[in-house]
């Protein structure tokens, strides 16, 4: 096997970095690659088509840099994209490769967080509207109570920097109201958009007490781990250098000084050209 075969870790954006962060710190023997499509970033509001097109030419790059696996840490790529991917896509190009997404974890465990059966799904217009979580819930925990809320401005706030300002307050607390004026019983809030950790001090200050918040970082780290215990054959495929590189299809230095708000180091970005 060649020398260097990263995971790939994908986002329209910088919120893959949340995700990130917790597959390194329980996964660090592994290369990473870091793809963020920040030049069209957000995907959130946009067609299932372009958001489908956009993901499978960022993850052919990826597959380009080397990757035998690529996570797409995007909920909106893996509501709109992943299976197309999947089904259509890799028994062509890449029969051997594997792309997994953020949602089927998630949903996997996410009704073990909470005691009344009541949830609220706080995502992108585009996660909302494609109902995947609604679906992929409902496997797993039929009968649990599932209530959703597009927050639009949620994701231009953290990509500009935003996210801890004053003016951030008034978005936040808009789709905390109208998510839990849904249903009195809701007790746990899912961030099912990997750029909301970065709002978790904001929605923590307005979410009721006793609601439970739950990210997606760690959950996705945990599968992740336990897929590559359960796939052998993709796990040996993955080489083992601890290196972490990452690319934004736009400005390489807009990105270092953004990604320093996800990241505790500094970090070095490369351009991605399209
Ligand atoms: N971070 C992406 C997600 O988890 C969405 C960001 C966007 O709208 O581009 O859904």
């Amino acid at each position: 096997m060649p020398d260097y075969q990263p995971i790939g870790v994908f986002d329209s954006g910088y919120g893959g970095l949340t995700v990130l962060k917790s597959i390194v710190h329980q996964l660090p023997q592994y290369d990473y690659v870091y793809l963020g499509d920040n030049a069209r970033t957000p995907y959130g509001t946009r067609s299932f088509d372009t958001v489908y097109q956009y993901t499978l030419e960022c993850v052919q790059h990826l597959f380009a840099m080397g990757c035998r696996l690529v996570i797409l840490a995007c909920n909106t790529a893996s509501a709109k994209a992943l299976r197309n991917i999947q089904q259509l896509d890799l028994p062509r190009i890449a029969p051997d490769r594997r792309v997994l997404g953020v949602i089927r974890p998630t949903t996997e465990v996410v009704g073990n967080y909470s005691k009344s059966g009541h949830i609220g799904i706080l995502a992108t217009r585009g996660t909302v509207t494609s109902e995947s979580y609604v679906v992929e819930i409902d496997k797993f925990f039929p009968g649990l109570h599932v209530y959703q809320e597009a927050c639009p401005m949620w994701v231009p706030l953290v990509e500009n920097g935003e996210h801890g300002a004053p003016g951030a307050d008034y978005f936040v607390r808009q789709h905390l109201d109208r998510l839990l004026a849904k249903s009195p019983e809701i007790d746990t809030l899912l961030l099912a958009c990997t750029h909301y950790p970065l709002l978790l001090p904001k929605i923590r200050q307005f979410a009721p007490e006793g609601i439970a918040l739950l990210s997606q970082g760690e959950i996705v780290a945990d599968s992740l781990k336990n897929y590559l215990h359960r796939h052998p054959e993709i796990d040996e495929q993955c080489s083992r250098g601890r290196t972490l590189r990452f690319f934004t299809t736009d400005s390489p230095d807009d990105f270092e000084r953004q990604a320093g708000l996800f990241w505790d180091t500094p970090v070095r970005a490369e351009r991605l050209k399209l």
